[in-house]
């Protein structure tokens, strides 16, 4: 099994990949977890470059995403939304819309921010556009609000609650992807 790992921030010192290097130790050892980090690359949508040979970024994005068995974002607030890197990637996915490869998969969204909030707007405007693409936004949210308090000096997560609360996502987004890889009369927990 594969996850792909998206964090919606660029920046190197980003909470919200801190997020996702926290979920990568969460999930079961057998599992292939990876971010993604060519999320600068992608250039601004154009209808005229998204053609038969996109741009590579976008190729590359689209191949990601089509290996993934399900996809985990992470994504910060920006003015209250989505930040326009992680929305323009998403919008080039979504393209062509019936065979795009967000189409049916679980995917999961966490989110973290310098705000009380925890990017709480941004991940319901996430979920939002993901549901749109056809893809299957599995239940369970993660508020980091106040981050810089949050984390420890690793760059992971450091607070109790919140890693019990990023954990139930975690195995939300496993279940939800065994659930669609091994078909309905799949066990409901994973053989250790
Ligand atoms: C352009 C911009 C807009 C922002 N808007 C919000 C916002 O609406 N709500 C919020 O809680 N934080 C907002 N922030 C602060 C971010 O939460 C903070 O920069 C956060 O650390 C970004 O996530 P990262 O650490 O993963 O890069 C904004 C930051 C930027 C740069």
């Amino acid at each position: 099994m594969k996850i792909l790992g998206i964090s919606g921030s660029v920046r190197s010192g980003s909470y919200n990949t801190g997020l996702l290097r926290t979920a990568a130790g969460m999930f079961p050892a057998d599992l292939d977890f990876e971010i993604w980090e060519r999320l600068k690359e992608v250039p601004p949508y154009d209808e005229d470059d998204d053609t038969d040979t996109p741009p590579a970024a976008v190729a590359a994005f689209r191949e990601a995403l089509a290996d993934a068995d399900g996809v985990f974002f992470a994504t910060p607030e920006y003015n209250s939304s989505i930040p326009g890197q992680l929305k323009n990637a998403i919008d080039w996915a979504s393209r062509p819309l019936a065979t795009n490869p967000l189409r049916n998969k679980p995917v999961a969204v966490v989110g973290a921010s310098t705000g009380a909030f925890g990017a709480v707007w941004s991940q319901a405007d996430l979920r939002k556009v993901l549901a749109a693409t056809g893809a299957r936004v599995v239940e369970g949210e993660v508020a980091v609000g106040h981050a810089p308090t949050r984390f420890g000096e690793d760059g992971l997560l450091a607070d109790e609650d919140l890693l019990g609360q990023l954990q139930e996502v975690v195995d939300g987004l496993v279940e939800a992807v065994d659930a669609r890889t091994m078909g309905p009369g799949a066990p409901a927990v994973r053989a250790a």
